[in-house]
C-alpha cells in the first residue's frame, strides 16, 4: 500500500528522537508497507540530502542495537524527503498538496509533531488547501490542550476540517505492548473476569515513575506539570483499560465507548477532596543511581520560585457497580527512586486465615517498563518438616522472552496503525475532553492553594504524604509492602 507520511515539526526533537527511529525499526522489521514516502516539513531551507544527513547524524544518539548499518540507512534515507514550509502561508500548503497529488498515494498521514499552539493554524490551513480528503489522516501529539477549554478549541477546529475517523490523537502509552496485553489479559482470557470487581479487589495502584528529571525541557515542563503531563493522559488511559466493561467488539469505537464510561464514572473532585486525596510534590536535590542531582528549581529554564509539581499521587474511585468503594491510586513523578511503571491489582485477604504467621493478599502486577510482563503473587507451602508459615512466591511471565521477535516499540506500533487506519489505540475527542473535565477542579484548587507542592528528595519515592494517602485506607505502595 503506497503511503505518504508528513511530519510537521520535521526537525524537532520528537521527530528525530522518537518518530524516525520508530519508522526505521518498522522498516527493519519489514512491517513498513513498501512504496512509502516520508516528508519532513520545517521552517528552514534544506535539501533532501541535507535532511538525510541531519537524520543520519541523529541516529548516533539512538541506542546501539537500534542504529542502522550503512546499507540499512541508505534504504531508509531513500524514503526521506524535506520541504520548507512557513505554516502560516497558504501557498506553502498548496505546494504540499501538489507534492502529495503527484503520486496520489492511497493514504497520506499528516503528523503534527509541532508545538500544540500551532495545531489549529495548521488544521485550518490544511482544510483551506483541500488537504482533508478521505484518504488523509491527521495525527495529533500531546499535549492536546492545556485545559478543557483549549482542548475543546483544538477539537472544534480539527472536527471542522476532519471527520473524527481521520483524527489520530496519540497517547504513546497505548502503543506500549504491555498495555495491549492488558486488553488481552482481561478480554482474551476468562480467568480473571469473575475476580475483576469490588468483591475480590481491595485496591488498584498505577505507578508511572521516572528516574530522570526534567532535563532541558524545563520551560515546557514548568507550564505543564506532572498532572497535565502524565496523569490527564497516560495514567487515566491506563485506568480506563483496567476499569472498563468488556467491549462488545474489538473495534475502536466499541472500546472507546467503554473507556469514556469509566472517565464519566470517576468521582469528581472538589476543593476539599483535592486537599484530602491528592498529594503534589516537587523534587529537591538528591542522589540518583549514586550520583548527586540538582533540585527542580535549579534545572535549566525553570523559573525561580516555581510551584510546578513534579510528583502527583491521587486517590480516586470509579463510581459504578463493579468498582464502588475500591480505591484507585495513581502516582507519577520525576526523579523518583527508579524507572518503574506498573499497575498493581491488590486482591482482598483470605476471609478466614488458617495458616500460622504470614498472611498476605494476592496481587497481580502488570509491568509496563522497564520490563514488560506479569507477576501473580501467591502464598505457598515450602514443603519443610515443620508447620511453617506460608512463603510468598510469584508466577512471573516475561513477554520479551515469550515473544522475543515480536515486540515493537510504542511509536512504531502507533505509526503503523495510523498508516493502516486502525484507531483502537488512539484517543477520541470525547475521552480527551472528559479527562480534562476531571482534571480541571484539581488545577483550580491548586491555583488557590498558597501551600504549593511538598518537597521530596530526588531519588526517593516522593513526599511522605503520598504514603500517608494510601495508609489511610490501610494500604501501602508496592515498594513498601
Ligand atoms: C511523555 C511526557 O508523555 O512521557 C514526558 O511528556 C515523560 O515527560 C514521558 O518523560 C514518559 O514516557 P515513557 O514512555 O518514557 O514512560
Amino acid at each position: 500500500m503506497a503511503f505518504d507520511l508528513v511530519f510537521f515539526g520535521g526537525t524537532g526533537d520528537l521527530t528525530w528522537r522518537k518518530l524516525m527511529p520508530a519508522l526505521f525499526q518498522a522498516m527493519r522489521h519489514n512491517k513498513l508497507p513498501a512504496g512509502g514516502r516520508i516528508l519532513a516539513v520545517a521552517r528552514d531551507e534544506r535539501s533532501d540530502e541535507q535532511y538525510r544527513e541531519f537524520i543520519r547524524e541523529r541516529f548516533a544518539e539512538v541506542e546501539p542495537s537500534k542504529r542502522p548499518s550503512d546499507e540499512e540507512f541508505a534504504r531508509f534515507a531513500a524514503m526521506l524527503h524535506y520541504r520548507r514550509m512557513d505554516l502560516s502561508q497558504p501557498e506553502h500548503y498548496a505546494g504540499l498538496k501538489t507534492w502529495l497529488d503527484e503520486r496520489n498515494a492511497e493514504t497520506a498521514v499528516l503528523y503534527l509533531a509541532t508545538s500544540p499552539a500551532l495545531f489549529t493554524v495548521i488544521c485550518e490551513q490544511l482544510g483551506r488547501a483541500g488537504l482533508n480528503g478521505p484518504h488523509i489522516r491527521v495525527v495529533l501529539e500531546k499535549p492536546l490542550g492545556h485545559d478543557l477549554e483549549s482542548a475543546q478549541e483544538i477539537n472544534r477546529v480539527v472536527s471542522a476540517v476532519f471527520h473524527e475517523k481521520q483524527a489520530f490523537r496519540i497517547d504513546h502509552y497505548l502503543g506500549k505492548p504491555a498495555v495491549q496485553n492488558l486488553m488481552a489479559l482481561r478480554f482474551g482470557n476468562a480467568l480473571f473476569e469473575p475476580l475483576w470487581r469490588r468483591e475480590s479487589i481491595a485496591n488498584i495502584q498505577i505507578t508511572l515513575a521516572e528516574e530522570l528529571g526534567v532535563g532541558t525541557r524545563g520551560d515546557y515542563y514548568d507550564t505543564t506539570g506532572a498532572l497535565r503531563d502524565m496523569i490527564q493522559n497516560h495514567a487515566l488511559q491506563l485506568l480506563t483499560m483496567i476499569a472498563m466493561e468488556p467491549p462488545s467488539t474489538n473495534d475502536a469505537d466499541a472500546i472507546r465507548d467503554e473507556k469514556l464510561k469509566v472517565l464519566k464514572s470517576l468521582r469528581p473532585f472538589t476543593a476539599e477532596t483535592v486537599a484530602r486525596d491528592i498529594v503534589r510534590g516537587q523534587y529537591r536535590a538528591g542522589t540518583v543511581e549514586g550520583k548527586p542531582v540538582p533540585g527542580y528549581l535549579d534545572e535549566v529554564k525553570v523559573p525561580a520560585g516555581s510551584t510546578c509539581e513534579t510528583f502527583v499521587a491521587v486517590r480516586t474511585e470509579v463510581q459504578n457497580w463493579r468498582w464502588a468503594g475500591v480505591p484507585f491510586y495513581l502516582r507519577t513523578g520525576k526523579r523518583l527512586a527508579t524507572r518503574d511503571s506498573q499497575i498493581v491489582v491488590n486482591f482482598r485477604e483470605v476471609p478466614h486465615p488458617i495458616f500460622p504467621g504470614t498472611s498476605r493478599a494476592n496481587k497481580l502486577v502488570i509491568k509496563l517498563q522497564p520490563e514488560d510482563g506479569l507477576e501473580l503473587h501467591l502464598l505457598a507451602a515450602k514443603g519443610g518438616a515443620n508447620n511453617e508459615a506460608l512463603a510468598p512466591v510469584s508466577l512471573d511471565l516475561d513477554f520479551d522472552k515469550a515473544f522475543p521477535s515480536e515486540r515493537v516499540g510504542a511509536y512504531e506500533r502507533l505509526l503503523l496503525d495510523a498508516i493502516a487506519g486502525r484507531l483502537n489505540l488512539f484517543v477520541r475527542s470525547d475521552e480527551q475532553e472528559q479527562a480534562w473535565r476531571w482534571v480541571e477542579p484539581i488545577l483550580d484548587a491548586w491555583q488557590g492553594d498558597p501551600n504549593g507542592p511538598r518537597p521530596y528528595a530526588a531519588g526517593s519515592w516522593g513526599p511522605p504524604a503520598a504514603s500517608a494517602l494510601v495508609a489511610r485506607d490501610g494500604c501501602a505502595w508496592a515498594e513498601e509492602q
